[in-house]
């Protein structure tokens, strides 16, 4: 009944005999009806564990979850609270539902310790700063049309294209995106499992496209590149009109990345082309001969929450040696907030709680959208979110500051 508070509301661990209102509830708050081929692809990775209900009596009225996952962080990796499965019923909304789930979720991760961050991707923008999360890794979408997509430069391929199945790009791919994911802040480790469930395919996921497409790129070295694509036809007053929807395209060197994209660049029939999730230091941008037309448009992506700050913080490499002490404001998780010394010396980083005079004062959600080196301490000074002297912040700048810029590179 509309405005029961939600302290009537009881959250808990889901058990298995709670699994079919927990999707009922998941459906309603998305507005979605799922299929038993969804059903089943979800079910795959699903950690019934670590998944919360939100019960008004014996209803389940609003629902979150995690995944465990490892993140790439500069330098290395953590293990990352994968938060997914989030929403409250239309029914109950706005009475505080999802404040409850969030805070019980956030405590049962650091209670049960090894997860120094959570990450997620937001449905809207503006639901998940208030608890702690930051924009860590923007990503970027583009559009082209096909006869504005000229590169610059004459090219000659260094390797070749080899279209393949499902059941080949399942035994190729997983050791090349193996290595690129090492090297980039931001993406996830994909486990067998997940690579079953990221090539799943669901008919209601291809929003009438084609089922996915594969292209491998091969050169002196082996298999350095791949990419995974869909085609959405369409003819116009007799005129060939296709979409190609990129959806993943990864690379290990320069040349893979140039043959691939011009591959997907040339696909006969093709009016238009466009990529989701991307890089923000997308190359592209510096390689075709009107970079306007990519129509590059740039958005959050994966945001992060920082759960134990200076395990957090020790586990990734930083750019320069230097020692800073950052104030950290976190209401909401108040074990997370104090006053920090970060020392980077040649054997390594160190972070401990300190009494030394501050250098940065910043909000625990501002501290996690630097931790990837994806935002600059002087620009969140200039947006009002962080304090310093401005040289201090360049300092501290150039010790966060890593290439390539983070980026995800898929929604879990
Ligand atoms: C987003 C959602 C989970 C919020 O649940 P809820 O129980 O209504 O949230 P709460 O009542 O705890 O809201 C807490 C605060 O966040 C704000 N808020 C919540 N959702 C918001 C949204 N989508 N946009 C803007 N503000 C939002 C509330 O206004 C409230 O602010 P206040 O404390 O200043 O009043 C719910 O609207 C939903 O299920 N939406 C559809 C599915 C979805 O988007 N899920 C998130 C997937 S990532």
């Amino acid at each position: 009944m509309a405005g029961d508070p939600a302290m009537d509301i009881q959250i808990r661990t889901i058990t298995e005999e709670d699994t079919a209102a927990f999707d009922r509830s998941l459906e309603r708050a998305f507005g979605q009806q799922w299929t038993d081929e969804e059903r089943r692809a979800e079910r795959a990775i699903f950690e019934i564990e670590r998944n919360l209900g939100a019960f008004d009596g014996t209803e389940i009225v609003g629902t979150a979850g995690a995944y465990s996952l490892t993140v790439t962080v500069p330098g290395g990796s953590v293990p990352m609270a994968g938060v997914s499965a989030v929403g409250v019923q239309p029914s109950h909304r706005r009475r505080g539902v999802l404040t409850k789930l969030m805070r019980r979720q956030l405590e049962d991760i650091r209670e049960a310790g090894g997860e120094p961050i959570a990450g997620l991707w937001a449905s809207e923008s503006s639901i998940y700063g208030r608890f702690g999360y930051g924009m860590a890794a923007p990503v970027a979408a583009f559009e082209i049309e096909r006869d504005r997509s000229a590169f610059l430069r004459p090219h000659e391929p260094e390797g070749r294209i080899r279209m393949v199945d499902k059941d080949e790009a399942l035994k190729e791919c997983p050791a090349v995106f193996d290595r690129v994911v090492t090297e980039r802040p931001g993406m996830w480790a994909r486990s067998d499992i997940w690579w079953e469930h990221s090539l799943s395919d669901v008919e209601r996921w291809r929003e009438g496209a084609s089922a996915l497409f594969f292209a491998l790129h091969e050169s002196a070295h082996g298999i350095d590149g791949y990419a995974m694509y869909r085609i959405k036809p369409e003819w116009k007053d007799g005129l060939p009109a296709n979409q190609v929807r990129v959806r993943e395209q990864i690379a290990e060197t320069p040349e893979a990345y140039e043959d691939l994209w011009r591959f997907l660049f040339g696909i006969d029939l093709t009016k238009q082309v466009e990529a989701w999730p991307r890089p923000v230091d997308e190359p592209l941008l510096w390689m075709l001969a009107e970079p306007r037309r990519l129509d590059f448009k740039i958005h959050d992506g994966l945001w992060i929450r920082l759960i134990d700050l200076p395990v957090a913080l020790a586990a990734r490499h930083y750019s320069v040696e230097d020692s800073m002490v950052f104030d950290v404001r976190d209401p909401l998780c108040p074990w997370v907030g104090g006053r920090y010394a970060l020392d980077v010396g040649p054997e390594g980083a160190e972070c401990r709680p300190t009494d030394r005079s501050a250098d940065v004062v910043l909000e625990a959600a501002d501290l996690a959208a630097a931790y990837l080196g994806g935002v600059r301490f002087s620009l969140l000074r200039r947006a009002r979110r962080a304090e310093g002297d401005p040289a201090t912040l360049r300092r501290a700048d150039a010790m966060f500051g890593w290439d390539p810029l983070p980026w995800c590179h898929e929604v879990f």
